[in-house]
């Protein structure tokens, strides 16, 4: 189906892509493609903030056989329109609508394959959700940061050298402001 009215290109505030509604918030194509480069086929992706669910289904669309989870809290109504527009014809999305932090702790430890954290910017939250989200990752599971090293966003880029001091993650790839961490044993990303 050939879509017309958002074209893919990058446009304004983010980048629309052919078939889903809405733009996503990332500043580069690249990023979408390093995300689903991570996923394995039939592996788990989780999005903590989904805005229009655009960046969580071209996950989707280009690992069918994966599982993508995306939360948000959809305060705007017309993101959630979108969202869920965007996941209609997508069976191997679900989205979580409230605060991602409750559904991360009813999850089980170590499901994620890839989790990306894409929620508030702030340093504390930030922080806090690196700590939750690293207790339900895989082994061998990435964690993907947007905006770090973004001059406006000096909290995600503080938090994430925090984490990486603190713990066994480390950076282990980068693309954009998109930085990849994986546990210091597991390999580059
Ligand atoms: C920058 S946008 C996400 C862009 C999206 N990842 C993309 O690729 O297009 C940030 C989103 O995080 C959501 N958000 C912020 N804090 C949240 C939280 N605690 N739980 C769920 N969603 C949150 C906001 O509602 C907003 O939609």
């Amino acid at each position: 189906m050939k879509n017309d009215v958002f074209p893919s290109g990058t446009k304004g505030r983010g980048i629309y892509l052919p078939l889903l509604a809405g733009p996503c918030h990332l500043e580069s194509a690249d990023i979408l493609d390093r995300l689903v480069e991570l996923v394995p086929d039939e592996g788990t992706y989780f999005e903590l903030g989904a805005w229009t669910a655009s960046t969580a289904c071209y996950v989707a669309d280009h690992r069918p056989k994966a599982t993508v989870i995306a939360a948000d809290r959809f305060p705007d109504p017309l993101r959630a329109m979108l969202a869920l527009a965007n996941v209609a014809h997508r069976p191997n999305v679900r989205l979580w609508r409230g605060p991602a932090q409750s559904l991360l702790r009813l999850c089980r430890p170590g499901v994620f394959d890839v989790a990306f954290i894409d929620g508030d910017h702030h340093g504390p939250a930030v922080a806090r959700d690196l700590r939750l989200v690293g207790r339900k990752m895989k082994p061998s599971g990435k964690i993907c940061c947007h905006d770090y090293e973004a001059p406006k966003h000096p909290g995600v880029t503080d938090s994430v050298n925090e984490f990486c001091g603190q713990t066994e993650w480390c950076v282990s790839g980068r693309c954009w402001s998109l930085v990849v961490l994986g546990r210091s044993d597991a390999g580059a990303g």
